[in-house]
């Protein structure tokens, strides 16, 4: 077992997002699709310019750079110092500030939106998360927040975390959390929203997608720019993962045809809600 695996989830996503490889190739490969969902999150956050707007969870700074180029005032939120690197460069007029989206370092009511791109299958309690976005807005201001599509939708990501499942060493499991796609499923997001005190709430698919030169690509892509994925490819042994390769591989094929370079879909759920 690697030291991955003795983890629990909350230490796992901190260590993980620290690690500045791992924020490097998410930056540059990984978030080619979580790009695509800026504009969607950006126009359901109803910004206005000039408004405080925080970003939390930033990441390397997409959603923020795009918050400034619509006029608003930023402030930047993450755990990782890796990311906040990147995020600088990426959005230099916003403020980075080093923090835990389950405790923000701000006031009650000073931001009028707040944006979070993808951070919530990394919070171990998202309601927390949920009840200090609430707080830092003011009655009226929105929160706009993206998620991976799961249930029911031809993603990319089940292509790989399928292939773990039918062919990984069942050894390798993850420390209990929340499912990463848990905050788009109308019946785990509509009550924990309203139990946080937002109402109005909206969901709007993005069919973002990768283009990939091999049909393998994606297993490195998430071994190499995620968390989840690393912990659950890294530990692997190497015949599960020329198993999980070659799964992969006919999935790719099998849903997209024989000849690259490929389209892959991994589709979002933008989910957005009022202060009430
Ligand atoms: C998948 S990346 C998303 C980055 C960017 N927002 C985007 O849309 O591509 C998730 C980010 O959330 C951050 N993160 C995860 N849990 C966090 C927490 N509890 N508090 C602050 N940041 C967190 C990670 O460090 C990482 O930068």
């Amino acid at each position: 077992m690697t030291k991955k695996q003795d983890q629990d989830f909350a230490s796992l996503e901190r260590d993980g997002w620290a690690d500045a490889d791992t924020a490097q190739h998410y930056a540059s490969v990984f978030a080619k699709a979580a790009e695509q969902c800026v504009p969607e999150l950006l126009k359901q956050a109803r910004i206005a310019p000039g408004a405080q707007v925080l970003d939390a969870c930033c990441g390397h700074g997409i959603v923020a750079e795009g918050l400034v180029a619509a006029g608003a005032r930023v402030t930047a939120l993450d755990f990782s110092k890796a990311m906040l690197d990147l995020a600088g460069a990426r959005a230099p007029k916003a403020t980075l500030v080093h923090g835990d989206a389950m405790a923000l370092p701000f006031e009650t009511g000073q931001f009028s939106a707040v944006t979070n791109g993808f951070g919530f299958p990394h919070i171990p309690e998202p309601p927390k998360a949920l009840a200090e976005a609430r707080r830092v807005l003011r009655t009226g201001g929105r929160l706009s927040y993206s998620v991976w599509q799961g249930e029911g939708a031809q993603s990319t990501m089940a292509y790989v975390f399928g292939a773990i499942g039918e062919h990984g060493d069942p050894s390798v499991q993850l420390p209990p959390g929340p499912g990463p796609h848990d905050y788009c499923i109308p019946d785990i997001a509509l009550p924990a929203l309203a139990a946080a005190g937002f109402g109005d709430v909206e969901m709007h698919i993005v069919a973002s997608e990768w283009q990939i030169a091999a049909p393998d690509v994606p297993v490195d892509i998430f071994r190499d720019g995620t968390v989840r994925g690393a912990a659950m490819l890294c530990a692997q042994p190497a015949k599960n993962m020329v198993a999980i390769r070659r799964a992969v591989i006919d999935k790719v094929l099998g849903a997209h045809g024989n000849s690259g370079p490929w389209i892959v879909p991994i589709p979002a759920v933008i989910v957005s809600a009022t202060a009430i």
